[in-house]
């Protein structure tokens, strides 16, 4: 079946992922395309709406993004965001005002007044807080566009031709800050575009499934299974569809949590793909014995697991495809500039130099990271898999500081898993985004029973975050923590001093190396 298809061109603005989110949250299928998309391609995929997002510049700049006018003659409803309300009144004929001393410029929370005889803001307050962020601004209406929003300095918050669908928001309502920002999209999808929302995850299951069989035909496919949460909804995707025309390789490196790799193993043994667990821990170990240096741990962990998985990948053969977990935010965020490299990601992605395969299937590539839980999810993935928090490649290599020795690994894995289960008894499991123990590899005296001790220094770690880029300690309520230390230091050897970590992201990182 034929989704709804709503567009999101991309006109530069930092928000555009949020606006696809915000679409797809209305059941509403949406994909960001570049403002250089050729004309015909979009009519050719015939949307229901066109969002344009917002943009660092001016539209006078000669380096602007720009589309040509056919954007305008498709009679698809059009929705343009700060920069692409700028755009759309530019591109019918009205004027924008570059900023300069005397032009008003808008930043951050702004009280606005709504029409709401007007589609977008139909059965909203009429007041409520909009967040601005723009130097120019609308200074002449085009031809049929009326203000159906004004703040105090700016008189066109938000403006519309209904007759021809066209509208447009100085401010972002895609933000959280913009108290009704999602019900006026929401609006803008069903009242004005005329949506039925018909994006639902059994639906957008059952199509992927059929589409890898038509592909994969009598294939065999092949995936690197981490155990994190991308590749086993890839995996219980590709079992649904091909069965045991699918190998997975599981490297379990020895360095995976608690239990971990044996919970990996259960859910998938059964389920009908041919499902191989590489015990590689004595390997990795040899190779980590005595390195203390972050980075040398990354790059001999990532060495070493391309060098497992493609033994194993040998004793296979030539496969036709080879499953990638890649999901949607890397395929928005992939092209972007270049970032400094603060720490070398170890990611399955490196792999296909390695393997023999004729092509790459990325089932999850139009998908977000909550949508792909919620896929795992109507597959009936173990919810343990479904919501496992992030787990960096390299394991708990990186949060042993200085050298790893077994002893140490299991040091962690036990005060780590009595930290999660605390936290998971505290109910605190779905709204801390990512928390772990770190082994410092400090030691401090002590005194337990009459004796000194003296034994090494456990950190907490719990951050709250939507993207992981930035982050801020969560406020883990004392009692929790007491729990938690008093247990741990109870319960596991050579812990005897626990810290909670209070930094946030920046200034540290996450992971502690
Ligand atoms: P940092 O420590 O850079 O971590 O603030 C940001 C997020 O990335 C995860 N992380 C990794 N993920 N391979 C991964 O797949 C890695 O090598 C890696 N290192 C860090 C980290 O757990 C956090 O979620």
């Amino acid at each position: 079946m034929a989704h709804e298809l709503v567009l999101v061109i991309d006109f530069g603005g930092q928000y555009n992922q949020l606006i696809a989110r915000r679409v797809r949250e209305h059941k509403i299928y949406c994909e960001v395309i570049s403002y250089k998309t050729p004309i015909e391609e979009i009519r050719a995929r015939n949307p229901k709406g066109i969002i344009f997002t917002g943009g660092p510049n001016s539209v006078y700049l000669d380096t602007s993004p720009r589309m040509g006018k056919e954007i305008f003659e498709l009679s698809v409803p059009i929705l343009g965001i700060c920069y692409g309300a700028q755009f759309l009144v530019l591109g019918l004929g009205g004027i924008v005002t570059e900023a300069n001393e005397n032009a008003v410029a808008e930043f951050g929370r702004t009280d606005c007044e709504f029409d709401n005889s007007s589609p977008l803001f139909s059965g909203l307050k009429e007041k409520s807080v909009v967040w601005m962020s723009h130097n120019d601004h609308i200074e002449t209406l085009p031809e049929g566009f009326r203000s159906i929003c004004h703040s105090d300095k700016c008189p066109y918050g938000a403006i519309e031709n209904p007759e021809k669908k066209f509208y447009g928001t100085q401010f972002h309502p895609e933000v959280n800050h913009t108290e009704q920002g999602f019900d006026m999209l929401g609006n803008f999808l069903y009242k004005v575009c005329g949506c039925a929302g018909d994006w639902t995850m059994e639906e957008y299951a059952q199509t992927a499934i059929r589409e890898i069989r038509e592909k994969v035909g009598g294939g065999k496919a092949l995936l690197a299974l981490s155990g994190g949460v991308d590749s086993s909804v890839a995996c219980k995707l590709l079992a649904n569809a091909i069965g045991s025309q699918l190998t997975c390789i599981f490297v379990d490196h020895g360095l995976m949590r608690k239990n971990e790799g044996d919970e990996v193993e259960a859910a998938f043994a059964d389920s009908g793909v041919n499902f191989v667990r590489v015990n590689a821990g004595d390997r990795f170990l040899g190779k980590l014995a005595g390195v203390d240096e972050p980075e040398r741990k990354r790059k001999i962990i990532g060495e070493e697991f391309i060098r497992v998985f493609e033994e194993e990948a040998q004793k296979i053969g030539k496969v036709d495809y080879l499953v990638q977990g890649t999901i949607y935010p890397d395929v928005i965020e992939s092209g972007l500039g270049d970032a400094a490299v603060i720490k070398s990601h170890h990611n399955v992605g490196g792999l296909p130099d390695y393997v023999d395969f004729k092509e790459i299937i990325e089932p999850l590539r139009l998908l977000f990271k909550d949508e792909v839980r919620a896929l795992g999810t109507t597959l009936g993935l173990d919810e343990k898999l479904v919501w496992r928090q992030p787990f960096p490649g390299p394991g708990l290599a990186i949060r042993i500081i200085g050298d790893i020795t077994p002893e140490k690994v299991v040091t962690l894995q036990d005060a780590d898993a009595i930290f999660r289960e605390e936290i998971a008894n505290a109910g605190l499991d779905r709204s801390i985004n990512q928390y772990f123990a770190v082994l410092t590899n400090m030691r401090s005296v002590g005194v337990m029973g009459d004796g000194r001790t003296y034994d090494y220094t456990l950190a907490l770690r719990g951050v709250t975050t939507s993207d992981f880029m930035t982050a801020d300690f969560s406020r883990i309520p004392y009692d929790v923590l007491e729990k938690v230390s008093v247990r741990i230091v109870n319960e596991v050897k050579n812990i005897n001093r626990i810290v909670y970590d209070i930094t946030s992201k920046p200034p540290a990182t996450i992971e502690w190396e």
